[in-house]
């Protein structure tokens, strides 16, 4: 009886998972919502009545989880990358010619795919089953956020043939046009306010605690690639991969297009022109891929970028509007942004009324004056830039620019520094780059210490009270309170703000300090190789290098920023003030390792070796650069020193391969 009622139970899954899949997946179903809602109820009630056969790739398991207060973070099995952009033809030829001489060929296949505009997940499948789910993060370590996206009817919870081992699929998570409207018209009924746009709305659907909220969220996925495939069962081809992806029973969109030749590749760019905004979901391009993927493994990647890849972005929306003015903004750094005011003008759906004039150099070589008439653009997230003056339309009373002499908050000398064209102010106590330095420290992505806002900051060092970001710990309530307008419960909220903001995670501490080119993804990825900051002190640029996604931009910047003198001592002020400098995620591992000591040998090919080192220090042990009395494991990479090994056959020392020793670091 048990055994009918559960063959019954699998039947109806298997129809239901076809069903889904004929539905979300082809947008092709071929029976009524009436017969589909029929088999579900069948399978509700048999489950409900023999709960012991509830697994959790049930069509009924979709939403249920009960909230959760936060995410567990996901270290993805391979990282996720960002993509290089093209903005025409002739770059989208530069980086196909280069491609073709990296790979020694004249020729290549591509894929041509839309580029959705949503939010990237990867999903892991465990012998055909969804396991996890996560957000893409900073690329290296996401969110888990897998019952929300269970909730999404177009994931397959089972697939439709069993892929041993673990299987990981890459996609987009967005939200379709029409899907968008009709959710805020149900909002606009029932009084509550309107989403903004379908992205955001999106990502803050699979970034909700509680998972009912994510189910009434209409989401949908598009899938485009693996991340990893444990079974050696994808095709060799990213075409392939798409189609195999898709009998699997993912939705793969249907624009996708094989390239045989650059032609073709162009063909495809053009064909989308004025044709992109028709799609029921939004694209901010195309992501152009190299078919073959064993050419994936060749071509490698540069920073967190591969060269297999590109993205083939949508032109910029453009209008014409005037300018008012041109201000100067003085950096973090001391230099000084000049930037146009301009006559309020709507573009791509937003009013702008600043664009970005980077330089003198930039503002001389189109030739930019104050009252002259401007083309101005805004593409996606970038701030807005001028593209060209209407010289025809220029007034008379047209005023050329020059960059001031001394800074117009201190009035101390400006300096240009050519190599960067750029001008910057001398005096590196000057109170705007203080201000902005702290502006951006207290900052909610960095130490959080809200009611510190642009205006207090800059009172605060006006009046000397802090004259840099350690000072703030050390701050009394007195000098809060005798502030004009501070008053007593504002001083309390901010004290107590600051108290709160030495528990942050380290790696917000790290982005807070403002190092140039190190945002909050790099911090990320630089606190979960390093975990103390006394590590950073220490570090020179070639184990910077080692980091996936760190270039030598950023190791160069980092390097110097912790070698400064004045940065060290405000670094050991932050400790002794109780400052959290230390990624206790990673510290707080017991000590595994303590009393061992490595020495390696030989290529490693899984983790860098910087990465590894530190590792094993985080994780109590020692690493020697020599076989000595007192090394426990020799690592044996690929091709080995002969020396070492002979050494350490003297000493018996055990031999482990990079496999074990990253067993152990687990
Ligand atoms: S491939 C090379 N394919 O674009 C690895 N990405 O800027 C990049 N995206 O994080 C992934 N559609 O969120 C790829 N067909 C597509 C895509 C796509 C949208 C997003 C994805 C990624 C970002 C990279």
């Amino acid at each position: 009886m048990k055994q009918k009622i559960f063959e019954k139970i699998n039947e109806l899954r298997e129809h239901i998972n076809w069903h889904n899949y004929l539905y979300h997946a082809l947008d092709a179903p071929t029976v009524s919502d009436q017969q589909y809602d029929h088999l579900m109820v069948e399978l509700l009630t048999l489950e409900s009545q023999n709960p012991e056969f509830i697994t959790q790739d049930s069509p009924t398991q979709r939403v249920g989880a009960s909230p959760v207060k936060g995410f567990a973070s996901v270290v993805h099995r391979e990282p996720m990358f960002s993509l290089g952009n093209v903005f025409d033809e002739l770059q989208l030829r530069n980086w196909y010619e280069r491609t073709c001489r990296l790979l020694a060929v004249s020729s290549f296949e591509t894929m041509c795919e839309l580029k959705i505009d949503g939010l990237a997940v990867s999903l892991t499948y465990q012998d055909g089953v969804f396991i996890k789910g996560s957000t893409r993060g900073n690329g290296v370590t996401g969110e888990e956020v897998t019952s929300n996206l269970r909730t999404i009817k177009s994931i397959p919870l089972r697939l439709l043939q069993s892929i041993p081992s673990i299987l990981e699929v890459r996609g987009e998570v967005y939200i379709g046009k029409r899907d968008f409207l009709g959710l805020n018209e149900k909002r606009m009924t029932a009084g509550l306010p309107l989403f903004a746009n379908p992205r955001n709305t999106a990502a803050g659907a699979i970034r909700q605690l509680d998972s009912v909220i994510t189910s009434q969220r209409p989401l949908s996925i598009w899938v485009y690639g693996i991340g990893s495939d444990d079974s050696g069962s994808a095709p060799y081809t990213q075409m392939e991969t798409l189609n195999w992806l898709s009998s699997l029973g993912f939705p793969v969109n249907s624009h996708n297009r094989f390239c045989p030749t650059f032609q073709s590749l162009v063909e495809s760019c053009d064909g989308w022109m004025g044709r992109y905004e028709e799609l029921d979901y939004g694209t901010d391009g195309l992501v152009i891929k190299v078919n073959h993927r064993n050419m994936w493994q060749e071509l490698g990647s540069v920073g967190r970028e591969p060269r297999w890849a590109i993205a083939f972005k949508w032109p910029a929306e453009q209008a014409v509007t005037k300018i008012k003015d041109i201000g100067i903004n003085v950096g973090r750094t001391g230099r000084l942004n000049p930037y146009a005011v301009m006559q309020p003008i709507h573009v791509g759906g937003v009013i702008i009324q600043h664009a970005a004039l980077h330089n003198e150099d930039y503002i001389l070589s189109k030739d930019i004056r104050v009252h002259d008439w401007v083309i101005v653009e805004r593409s996606g997230e970038v701030i807005p830039q001028v593209v060209r003056v209407l010289p025809e339309y220029r007034p008379d009373d047209s005023r050329q620019f020059t960059m001031p002499q001394s800074c117009p908050t201190c009035g101390h000398n400006v300096a240009r520094d050519p190599e960067q064209s750029a001008h910057f102010c001398t005096n590196p106590s000057c109170s705007s780059q203080l201000v902005e330095r702290i502006q951006h420290f207290v900052s909610k992505g960095a130490m959080d210490i809200e009611g510190l806002g642009y205006q207090w900051a800059r009172i605060l060092t006006e009046q000397n009270v802090i004259s840099n970001v350690a000072d703030l710990y050390e701050v009394r309530r007195d000098e809060l309170i005798e502030i004009d307008r501070m008053g007593e419960v504002l001083a309390d909220k901010i004290l107590r703000n600051i108290e709160n903001s030495k528990q942050v995670p380290f790696w917000r501490l790290l982005y807070g300090l403002g190092i140039l080119h190190v945002g909050a993804e790099i911090s990320e990825i630089l606190t979960s190789s390093f975990p103390n900051i006394d590590q950073l002190l220490e570090l020179k640029e070639e184990d910077l290098m080692q980091i996936p996604g760190i270039g030598p931009k950023i190791a160069s910047s980092v390097v110097s920023f912790f070698q400064n003198p004045q940065n060290r001592v405000l670094i050991s002020r932050l400790k002794s003030l109780g400052v959290g400098t230390v990624n206790s995620q990673m510290v707080s591992n017991k000590l595994v390792l303590k009393g061992f000591v490595f020495c390696l040998t030989g290529a490693l090919e899984k983790m860098p070796r910087a990465l590894v080192e530190s590792k094993i220090k985080t994780l109590g042990g020692a690493v020697t650069s020599q076989i000595t009395k007192k090394t426990t494991h020799l690592v044996v990479g690929q091709e080995p020193g002969v020396q070492k090994i002979s050494q350490a056959e003297k000493n018996n020392t055990t031999f482990i391969g990079e496999g074990q020793l990253l067993d152990l670091l687990q």
